[in-house]
This record gives C-alpha cells, sequence and structure tokens, in this order.
C-alpha cells in the first residue's frame, strides 16, 4: 500500500479492510460488460454505516472518486472503475437486519445478495417477489441503485415498488434515512425516489427496508414455440385477456441455441424461430382449464405451433434455464447489449421498424433478441465475431445504436429499461430525456454529490 493516499485513507479511518492487490484491482473493477479495462486506486470494504460514512468524508476532503460496488453483475459498466477511483465494495455489509412482522418488512444491509433476501421473505412465509438470473450474486443496494426489473416486473413492478425505506450516505458522507417504512408520507420531496436508479452517482445505499408481499398462487410453466414475432405478440394479447400472467417472456432460436451449447435440455425436436416462457395462476380447476383453452385458442390461430407444460417443478426450473441461462451463455463474447423499452401499444410499430433496421445494420454480426416481452422491455445483444476488433465492432454498434435511438424517441420509448446507463448507453440519453431533465438531474447531482465524487462519469459527464 505504497500510494501515500491510502496511508491517508487508513489513517482516517481506521480499521477499514483496504485491498491492493493486483487480481483484487482487476475483480473489483469491472462488472458484466468486461469492456474496458480495471484500473482502481484501491478497493475499500467497510464492514459498518460509520466506516462507509468516514471513506465518503475522506473521499470528499482528498478529492479522490468513489465507485461503489455491489455484486459487479451490472451490465451497463455503472461499477466500472477504470480511471484510478476508489471502489467502495458493500460485500461486507450482506446482513439480515431484522423483521417486523406486522409492517411485513424486511430490513436487510445494502450488499445482502438478491436471493438471500428471497429467502429471507420465504422464511417468513412471505416473498420478496424481485426475480431474475443474476440473484445469487446481485446486492440489494445495486438493484436499489439500477432499479432493477426482471421476470415478474409484469405482476410485481420493479424494485421501485418495493422499496420501503433506504438510508443513503451522501457526496459529503451525510447519512439519510429516507422512507422509514411509512405507508403514506406526505411531507415534500419522496428523496428515496430520487436515491432509486441513481447508479451510485446521488449517494451509497447502506441499508434497505423492503416489502414483502403474499406469496403467488401456484402457477403453471409453459414453454412455446411460435412462429413470427407478430405470433408473440398475438399470444401475449391473447393470455393477457385470459390468465393472471406471473411472468411472460421471449427468446429466438438463435438463443436457444446459445444456451443449449452451454447446457440445457430442449423438450422439441424441432427447431422454432421464437420462443415464449411464461407463468399463470393455476391454482384452481377454473384457472388450469382457463390456461389450456388460451394455449388451444392460440393452436388454433397457428399463433403457437407447440408448447411444453412442465408437470414438475423440476421441470419448470429446466424451462425457465432456456430464458435466464441466455446472459452467462452469451458471456463469452462480451455482447453489445440494448436494453430498450417502449409502451406495449408502440411495441408494433416499433418492433417492425427496428427489426428492419438492425437486420440491414448488421448483416455480419449475429443479433440474439430475448427478453420482458410483456413489460415491453427488449434485450437486443449483438455478438462480436471472431476476427472483428472491439474498436471496429464497438464503432459498428455504436452507429447502429444512435439510429436505434432516434428510434426510441419517435414512439417515446427508452434507451435503458433496467440496466441502467452507466458508460455505456451515456452517448444516448438524450433520446430519451430532454434536455430540461437532464439539467434538473446535474443540479440535483451537485446538491447530493457537491465535488462530483460520486461514480463520475456514469450515466453523464
Ligand atoms: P453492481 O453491478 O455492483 O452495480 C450496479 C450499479 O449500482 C453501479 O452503478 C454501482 O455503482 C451502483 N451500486 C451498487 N451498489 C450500490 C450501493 N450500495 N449504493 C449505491 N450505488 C450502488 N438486471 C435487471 O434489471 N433485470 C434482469 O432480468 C437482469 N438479469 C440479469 C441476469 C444476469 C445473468 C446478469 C449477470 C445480470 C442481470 N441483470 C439484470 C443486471 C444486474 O444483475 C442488475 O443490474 C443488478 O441490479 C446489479 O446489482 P449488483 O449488486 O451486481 O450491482
Ligand atoms: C435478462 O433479462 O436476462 C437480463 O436483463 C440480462 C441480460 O439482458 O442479459
Ligand atoms: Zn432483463
Amino acid at each position: 500500500m505504497t500510494d501515500p493516499r491510502l496511508t491517508s485513507l487508513q489513517t482516517a479511518v481506521p480499521g477499514l479492510l483496504i485491498k491492493t492487490d493486483p487480481a483484487d484491482l482487476e475483480h473489483y473493477g469491472r462488472d458484466w460488460t468486461r469492456r474496458w479495462t480495471p484500473a482502481p486506486l484501491a478497493i475499500a470494504l467497510p464492514g459498518t454505516v460509520d466506516q462507509v460514512q468516514a471513506v465518503v468524508r475522506w473521499a470528499f476532503e482528498h478529492g479522490v472518486a468513489i465507485v461503489p460496488s455491489g455484486g459487479r453483475t451490472g451490465l451497463s459498466g455503472g461499477a466500472v472503475a477504470a480511471k484510478g477511483e476508489l471502489v467502495l465494495s458493500l460485500e461486507r455489509m450482506n446482513r439480515v437486519l431484522g423483521y417486523d412482522p406486522v409492517d411485513n418488512h424486511l430490513t436487510v444491509q445494502a450488499g445482502t445478495p438478491l436471493q438471500v433476501v428471497q429467502e429471507a421473505a420465504q422464511a417468513q412465509g412471505l416473498v420478496y417477489p424481485v426475480d431474475f438470473g443474476s440473484r445469487g450474486s446481485c446486492s440489494i443496494g445495486g438493484n436499489i441503485a439500477t432499479n432493477a426489473g426482471g421476470i415478474r416486473v409484469i405482476r410485481h413492478g420493479n424494485t421501485r415498488e418495493w422499496i420501503a425505506g433506504l438510508k443513503l450516505v451522501t457526496g459529503t458522507g451525510e447519512l439519510l434515512d429516507l422512507g422509514r417504512g411509512l405507508v403514506k408520507n406526505s411531507s415534500g420531496y419522496d428523496l428515496r425516489h430520487l436515491a432509486i436508479g441513481s447508479e451510485g452517482t446521488l449517494g451509497i445505499v447502506v441499508e434497505a427496508t423492503l416489502r414483502l408481499t403474499q406469496p403467488l398462487p401456484a402457477a403453471q410453466t409453459l414453454l412455446l414455440a411460435l412462429p413470427s414475432f407478430e405470433a408473440v405478440m398475438q399470444v401475449f394479447a391473447a393470455f393477457r385477456a385470459r390468465l393472471d400472467l406471473q411472468a411472460f417472456e421471449f427468446l429466438t432460436d438463435i438463443g436457444l441455441r446459445h444456451v443449449l451449447a452451454h447446457g440445457g435440455i430442449n423438450p422439441f425436436e424441432t427447431v422454432y424461430p421464437y420462443y415464449v416462457v411464461t407463468e399463470y395462476d393455476a391454482a384452481d380447476e377454473a384457472q388450469q382449464a382457463a390456461g389450456l383453452a388460451a394455449f388451444e385458442h392460440c393452436l388454433e390461430q397457428g399463433w403457437v405451433l407447440d408448447g411444453v407444460q412442465a408437470a414438475s417443478e423440476a421441470q419448470a426450473a429446466q424451462l425457465w434455464r432456456l430464458r435466464e441461462g441466455i446472459t452467462e451463455a452469451l458471456a463469452r463474447y462480451r455482447p453489445y447489449k440494448n436494453d430498450i423499452s417502449v409502451r406495449i401499444s408502440a411495441l408494433p410499430v416499433f418492433l417492425a421498424k427496428a427489426r428492419t433496421l438492425l437486420d440491414e445494420a448488421y448483416p455480419q454480426f449475429e443479433v440474439v433478441w430475448f427478453g420482458h416481452i410483456g413489460d415491453g422491455n427488449l434485450h437486443i445483444n449483438v455478438l462480436q465475431p471472431d476476427g472483428v476488433s472491439d474498436g471496429e465492432f464497438m464503432a459498428q454498434c455504436a452507429k447502429v445504436t444512435a439510429v436505434l435511438a432516434d428510434l426510441l424517441q419517435q414512439v417515446g420509448g427508452s434507451i435503458s429499461a433496467e440496466h441502467g446507463i452507466g458508460l455505456v448507453k451515456k452517448d444516448y440519453l438524450e433520446s430519451t430525456r430532454t434536455a430540461a431533465e437532464i439539467t434538473l438531474m446535474r443540479g440535483i447531482r451537485a446538491v447530493m454529490d457537491p465535488k462530483g465524487i460520486l461514480n463520475p462519469g456514469k450515466i453523464f459527464d
């Protein structure tokens, strides 16, 4: 630890765990994007809220940039430290602090993994309904900072809906206790909601009080094979009108092929162009019959070509793996990830234009479409082929994304549905937010982080 700043930090925060090994700098300096070379100053791993505050006060005094860091499963470069920043990892602050059975609130430290939260809720006979593939390694703090979505948004909404309170350390080291678990609180601006989705630029989440809810009714999981994108939308409309959906996700033959190559079981013998994984309430005979009727209706219309019904929890997990395994299966290609959002009503118009655009723009690249179609959230992953340089690949993706961003602007969509802007989508923020909005965001940031030490360069410069 030869850098004098670190000696000064250690003196200012006695007992603070600081890591500087090259392997640690690499490990903590990047997220799942793998596009930037990690180069943090060091990794600070506080064990208490007091230590977090002390680190921020020290950074404020010395003008050192901080990158708040959770599980680094982020897909937009938000947790990347490539410019000598101090990574502040919440990893050691990972305890469940308590459960209130009257309020149905679970209070956890920010570094608690999502899956630990889900299990703690289950232990109380309740659920924390936010759910997605990185549940085992992402943290609640990261989920809050990105307003994470996932596969249950269609039923339960984003992370935002489940945050009854949070504690936030601002860019001056001040601790704010926001929301405080109140159901009603009409006393001015709700700063809690500013912090949610702020990608570590307004403060460091150190603690969260989460709303829990009753378990969902027993569900039926279905994998459907479909002939076209149009059919995906037709089946969605038919299912939504007849059933209480718990999830409605889609993927294509290309996505499925990658998942199967990575390990997965294909229940179909034929290759189909599109697939849907859906779950709906099937707690009684009437709901089960409605599910079957919806399926048969779609089959008769020619919107569905084949289907598999999970007969057990294990089989449901296998079907889900075909959808949830995509990110991991594609990781070796370091895909360029679009994470776009449009109103469901605008999907048909948007899709028609976007598909033509992307087919023409990427003839030489493999493009994998999947996502939370029931929320109007599409993941369009462009794979970098072997032999194409990083520079060439990223330049082409940037060019196409600019056109895609224009298209999104025309239909009132967003360049990021759930992954955040981070570093990846900074150049396209103006397609989604007006100049007036961005000016206000900068102003808010300047108030909460006057020296601009919290995650500088993320969302905007
Ligand atoms: P990190 O990656 O560590 O950080 C993300 C951002 O939050 C960064 O800007 C960071 O600075 C900031 N941050 C982290 N912790 C704090 C804190 N305590 N206080 C303030 N700021 C903080 N995302 C979805 O929304 N839906 C999905 O369906 C989904 N599926 C995924 C599946 C896989 C396999 C993978 C790898 C990722 C997936 N993601 C998904 C993306 C990712 O898991 C989420 O964005 C998640 O919320 C990030 O949490 P994290 O703890 O890993 O955050
Ligand atoms: C998903 O829906 O699987 C996630 O958002 C991850 C991804 O986009 O790769
Ligand atoms: Zn997603």
